[in-house]
């Protein structure tokens, strides 16, 4: 596999970063999953908007991450997927320095890495159209989710316990509020509105999100930016989570009890066909 490394493509196993990286150290850094749609990626200027804005907000001393679109084209090419399914990741840490929880000085270059690898894209359609089982956890996160900075533990140890428990995804309950997935943005349909939580510093502004958001007033669906509290839940009548790897996959049950249904409803089934539109899948499959 070919990777992107501070300015270079090289070999992903010649790639040596130092065990003085503030991204290894303190998670003092910066991630991005891209997808990319038969070689087009998809809403790549959105990705380095939110990757700009966290670099802003990490007080990281670039503020403007663009070039990264060109490197995530050539990372396809160089690995022979320009017309495939894959995404590209990007990482982006202040780079190595002796260890201090201060910013170092002087600032030592960035650390910027990337990779692209094949999606399965078959797995996720097969989820798609099946949906999946979530679970419900207290969010254990710190308070600036906004930023998608590699500090992911309390994700990674929800993730594994939705495994544990037979469900595909975690969703993170804050102060009685159902927030988002641990790698997804969470909506829920009430009286035939999709309602899901307004961003804060407590949810991660996904691309995917703003994409449905988009589609939903292209297409006149009834919207609702407000919080959708646990003890509502019984209430809807379907429930989807949405992100870069996942689209808009619905869920079926939460904690074991079924939403709605308990089966894919209208809604998603309608965000699908248009997700699809927008990325040029044929819809329905098969
Ligand atoms: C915590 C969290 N929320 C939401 C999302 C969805 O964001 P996007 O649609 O940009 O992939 C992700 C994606 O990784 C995530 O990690």
């Amino acid at each position: 596999m070919i990777a992107y490394f501070n300015n270079d493509f090289l070999d992903k196993d010649l790639v040596r970063i130092s065990p003085d990286d503030r991204g290894f150290l303190l998670a003092d850094g910066l991630y991005e999953v891209l997808r990319s749609y038969g070689g087009k990626l998809f809403r790549a200027a959105d990705h380095i908007a939110r990757l700009n804005y966290g670099a802003r907000h990490l007080r990281l001393p670039q503020g403007d991450f663009s070039y990264l679109v060109p490197v995530a084209e050539e990372l396809l090419r160089r690995n022979g997927l320009a017309d495939a399914e894959a995404t590209v990741y990007f990482q982006i840490t202040r780079g190595a320095a002796k260890r201090s929880h201060a910013f170092p000085a002087p600032q030592p270059p960035l650390t910027v890495y990337g990779q692209a690898n094949p999606f399965d894209e078959q797995a996720m359609l097969r989820r798609l159209e099946t949906g999946v089982a979530a679970i419900t956890l207290p969010d254990q996160r710190w308070a600036r989710c906004d930023m998608k900075t590699v500090g992911l533990t309390a994700n990674v140890l929800a993730n594994q316990a939705a495994h544990e428990a037979g469900a595909a995804e975690a969703i993170l309950v804050r102060d009685g509020v159902l927030i988002e997935g641990t790698h997804s943005n969470f909506m829920a349909v009430f009286g035939g509105t999709l309602v899901t939580a307004p961003t804060s510093n407590y949810i991660l502004a996904g691309i995917t999100r703003k994409a449905v958001l988009e589609l939903c007033a292209r297409h006149g669906l009834p919207v609702e930016l407000r919080p959708i509290f646990a003890s509502e839940f019984h209430l809807a009548e379907e429930a989807m989570i949405v992100g870069t790897t996942v689209e808009v996959t619905p869920v079926l049950t939460v904690d074991g009890r079924p939403v709605g249904n308990g089966r894919p409803g209208p809604l998603a089934r309608r965000l699908q066909a248009l997700f699809a539109a927008e990325v040029g899948r044929p819809w329905p499959l098969g």
